[in-house]
């Protein structure tokens, strides 16, 4: 039976300063600390993965040949992935400096190095392999290489289209489930009136919309979802969109339905906001099951379900609750 995640894409270096806001084009801010930490969406989504547990992961990457690839290789061992890596000797490992505002607020700008050399011909066998899962920070065409592989294969193809970019149409056809913000999913249906609207041009399966504090939206075989955000106080949201990516992808390959999927990924999201760091702050399972326990639903919930979906131009009969 197959029961593994392969995750295939980035990993990066993250070159993290503190400031009191991030830097407006042209303005120079003066930081506080610094630090380095494990990151690249597509190693914290397989370390998310990992830490949600119920599935074996495996990842496969582009690292150089240089002293950045050592702390990546040990963060992504140390969570139990199971590693694939392509040595690229003449190209750096992926690096990404982020500015980190007092608001928790980022901006990010990624030197992919390594990261791509990632080809089609460095897919590895697919044969226990249940779920692949895939962000944009590789060439898209190998991106493309690896979704249509893993279709031919019978392999659930998981696509986070992060950063935002136009899609080609036979990337989406491989889709079985599409993970967007929604500046990603503007960049691929262009101007809607609404997010319902948005997802309804597209043919995809599953597409989820994170919405940020607002909580995340669903639409899965013509049915919508939605799922409130879990409140915390937030210090840093680097990773917390890949952390809702890899436990998803683990809920789903669980065999969990759709709105515990949606519910266990949004409150390992919400955790992930609270610390430092991007494969630092992802929670683990245990973690995840004791958040959710303390945070089971309020008396405000159908209140707040009404208001997200409202927002997200679901048409909802105003007295369900
Ligand atoms: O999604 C967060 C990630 O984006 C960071 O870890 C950084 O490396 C960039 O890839």
């Amino acid at each position: 039976m197959r029961n593994t995640i392969l995750v295939a894409g980035s990993a990066n270096l993250d070159f993290v300063v503190r400031a009191e806001h991030v830097p407006a084009p042209g303005e120079t801010v003066l930081g506080r600390d610094f630090s380095t930490f494990p990151g690249g969406k597509g190693a914290n989504q397989a370390v998310a993965c990992a830490r949600a547990g119920g599935a074996a992961t495996q990842m496969l990457l582009a690292l150089g040949n240089d002293a950045f690839a050592a702390p990546l290789e040990i963060s992504l061992r140390e969570a139990g992935v199971a590693l694939h890596i392509v040595r690229a000797a003449s190209l750096p490992t992926g690096t990404a400096f982020v500015c980190l505002s007092d608001s928790a607020e980022n901006a990010i700008t990624v030197a992919p190095g390594a990261n791509e050399a990632l080809r089609a011909e460095h897919l590895p066998a697919l044969t226990d392999i249940a779920c692949l899962l895939l962000q944009l920070e590789t060439p898209i065409t190998t991106v493309a290489a690896y979704a249509a592989a893993a279709r031919a294969a019978g392999v659930k193809v998981v696509l986070n289209a992060a950063p935002a970019r136009d899609l080609p149409a036979t990337l989406l056809a491989h889709l079985d489930v599409l993970i967007v913000n929604e500046g990603e999913l503007a960049a691929i249906v262009g101007p809607c009136a609404s997010i319902a609207q948005a997802l309804e041009r597209l043919d995809v399966p599953c597409v989820i919309v994170t919405l940020g504090a607002r909580g995340v939206c669903a639409r899965s075989h013509g049915h919508y979802h939605w799922q409130c955000a879990y409140p915390v106080a937030a210090v840093d949201t680097t990773g917390a969109g890949d952390t809702f990516c890899g436990a998803f992808t683990a809920a789903l390959c669980a065999g969990l339905a759709l709105p515990q999927a949606l519910a266990r990924a949004s409150a390992a999201g919400a955790l992930a906001c609270t610390r430092l760091g991007a494969q630092a702050s992802i929670p683990t399972a245990a973690e995840v099951e004791a958040f959710l326990a303390r945070h089971a639903d309020s008396a405000d919930a159908a209140d707040a379900r009404r208001q997200l979906a409202a927002y997200c131009g679901i048409p909802i009969d105003p007295t369900a609750t």
